[in-house]
């Protein structure tokens, strides 16, 4: 699976499969081959780009089976795109048994010429019991190691294991490390036709999170666009969707928040299908058949432009915000997207160290946002760090982007105090006041809203038992004594906040240069001994370090702190400034951030490269296709020029 864009966990992605790439996320529309109501052909025009059928029920009707094995699935479904196979794992869950072995099934799809072919694996219930649930994914993992290898199409292993995190991990684990090179989450259907979304919203996180980063993952029966953006972000690539169907059959049309009932609506919408060409009414008279076709037209548009419209908030890096709106569509989102955040600390490791787009702050519930969560727990470290009297800075005395007033300067310079920006209903310390996200976040604070510190949610607790004074409150004193100087401590804070404690120091020791640009004010460069080893970028505050700057972090930080270490193919390539590719990475720090910099070394840990990291730490090492790190400054790169 190559990644061309990230938000967190959610991914615009890429995998090859016999008949033509995939772009991901997408839903791929269930065909029943007894029962076409759209051809697979029409559905392109949808934006379909590959669909799913059932292999189980091809084999049991003789013509469709003979005649899959005479032409080939593709010439039965008329469709020349990727082809997905299910087994007969759901008809064995709705009707018990099926009369095939896991081995004749796959076996099967395979002779038909499927794309992804899927093992007969376990279907877990939610209400199973946790034995149950157990044998489900022991079988299912024992059913694909019994499936001989085969180059070629694909084989789809399912991540079963009921609601319980335990089993969903071990499931994805094994699965991960399986040959399985597609995983969906299994056994999810009964939850997503109760709209059980927050027991939706575990199951995918423990799977996801702790399966192989690198395989597609497919949600089973996730096809309701009103849930699509959450599972998105919470890194589902694929779906699949026989909704446009059922809800068609039941006179239903799917909106991007909701459905509504035939005959209850005044009008079609603008984008859908029908438009212009009918009124409800005249549907709704329509015969059963002609009706149901023109819903599910209706129902595949709705789901495809819910789909452009993820696509399009991952490249914003929105998503997020994307949810937030959704989730207040209907109580049960709501609460799902509640659940979503209370699993924030393990969303928040996949995020990058910035994004394009600034965050927003609305109330409380945005303070809960897992792209805040490095910059809440920097704030805890620096003041627990620093135990010391604390200066707030309310939120009308400083403005982002503004440089900060003479008389904060001069109070910091002269007295070795916390100062702390009112940040969005969060203490965060002054030096931070460019980087990501203090800088780059749009608010809904008012100036007549009285905040306490008694409400600050983050580091009150710890500020607390030392003097804390608003900027109001305290005397300043211009001609008092310089102590510290502000740029320098800043530099270094931030340093701290993007490399780790002690970084700073490291990085920037007493007699560095800071320079400035001439035209914002700004602080631009960092020169040691005369050589640049850091710039600090406008957009988001973080650095960009040069080979001298890595250099002093090698020297000063233990292997495999913030490294990336290539392979002795790669190694030449990286010292002379081209990027680092996935499939050459021997190893790497997991607590490497997304789009942070990246110390590349070679196995003996010699500097070859510093450039940024497209994913993150562990992401590293799951990966084969495509740039790992963008180097930005080589040892060896004046050569190339000279
Ligand atoms: N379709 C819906 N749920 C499932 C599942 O858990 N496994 C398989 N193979 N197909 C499904």
């Amino acid at each position: 699976m190559e990644i061309i864009r990230r938000d967190g966990l959610a991914r615009i992605g890429r995998f090859t499969t016999l008949h033509g790439k995939v772009e991901t996320p997408t839903i791929l529309p269930v065909v029943n081959p007894n029962l076409l109501v759209i051809t697979p052909k029409e559905m392109k025009k949808f934006g379909a780009q590959a669909i799913i059928t059932n292999s189980y029920i091809i084999r049991r009707n003789a013509t469709l089976r003979e005649n899959a094995l005479k032409n080939g699935i593709h010439s039965l479904m008329d469709f020349d795109g990727p082809i997905m196979t299910d087994s007969g794992t759901f008809q064995s869950y709705v009707y018990g048994d099926v009369e095939y072995t896991n081995q004749e099934i796959v076996e099967f799809q395979r002779s038909i010429g499927s794309d992804i072919t899927t093992i007969l694996d376990i279907f877990s219930k939610p209400d199973d019991t946790y034995d149950q649930a157990k044998n489900a994914v022991m079988e299912t993992f024992r059913r694909i190691e019994e499936i001989p290898e085969l180059s070629g199409p694909m084989l789809a292993g399912p991540i079963q294991g009921s609601i319980y995190p335990d089993l969903r991990k071990e499931s994805a684990e094994l699965m991960g490390r399986s040959k399985a090179d597609y995983l969906p989450i299994g056994g999810v259907v009964p939850l997503l036709e109760n709209y059980n979304y927050d027991t939706l919203v575990d199951i995918i996180v423990n799977s996801r999170i702790n399966t192989n980063l690198g395989k597609p993952v497919h949600l089973f029966g996730g096809g309701h666009p009103m849930f699509l953006a959450m599972a998105v972000y919470l890194g589902v690539d694929l779906f699949d969707s026989a909704s446009y169907v059922k809800y068609a059959r039941d006179g239903r049309l799917l909106y991007p928040e909701g459905s509504r009932d035939i005959t209850k609506i005044r009008d079609f919408p603008y984008w859908s299908p029908l438009f212009g060409k009918y009124s409800p009414m005249e549907v709704n008279k329509l015969e059963k058949q002609e009706k149901t076709e023109l819903l599910a037209r209706h129902n595949l548009a709705a789901l495809f432009m819910e789909l452009d419209e993820i696509k399009e908030r991952i490249h914003e890096e929105t998503l997020f915000n994307y949810i937030q709106e959704k989730s207040r569509a209907h109580p049960y989102l709501y609460r799902a997207f509640r659940r979503i955040l209370d699993h924030r600390d393990n969303i928040a490791y996949f995020q990058d160290i910035s994004k394009k787009s600034p965050f927003f702050y609305y109330d409380s519930m945005s303070l809960l946002d897992p792209v805040l969560s490095r910059l809440r727990a920097f704030s805890m470290r620096y003041v627990e760090r620093n135990r010391r009297e604390t200066v707030i800075v309310p939120a009308d005395s400083w403005r982002p982007g503004v440089p900060l007033k003479k008389e904060i300067l001069a109070l910091y310079e002269s007295n070795p105090l916390n100062v702390m920006l009112e940040w969005c209903d969060l203490l965060v310390p002054v030096e931070l006041e460019e980087t990501y996200p203090v800088e780059q976040h749009l608010s809904s604070w008012h100036s007549d809203q009285k905040t306490f510190i008694e409400n600050y949610n983050s580091v009150a607790f710890l500020v607390k038992p030392y003097e804390v004074r608003y900027l109001k409150d305290v005397l300043i004193n211009p001609d008092e004594e310089i102590m510290r100087n502000f740029d320098l401590e800043k530099i270094r804070t931030v340093a701290d906040f993007q490399f780790g404690t002690g970084s700073g120091l490291v990085l920037f020791p007493d007699g560095c240069v800071i320079t400035k640009s001439r035209s914002t004010g700004r602080i631009r460069n960092i020169l040691s001994d005369g050589k640049i080893t850091g710039t600090m970028r406008t957009m988001d505050g973080f650095f960009t370090l040069t080979t001298e700057g890595g250099e002093k972090l090698r020297l000063a930080t233990p292997y495999p702190l913030g490294r990336v270490v290539v392979n002795s193919d790669s190694a030449e390539y990286n010292r002379r400034g081209f990027n680092v590719f996935f499939k050459f990475i021997v190893e790497a720090d997991e607590n490497i951030v997304a789009g942070n910099d990246v110390l590349v070394v070679d196995e003996n840990d010699r500097l070859l490269a510093v450039g940024k990291s497209t994913v993150s730490g562990k992401e590293l090492s799951f990966y084969d296709e495509g740039v790992a790190v963008k180097v930005h400054h080589a040892i060896n790169s004046h050569q190339e020029t000279d």
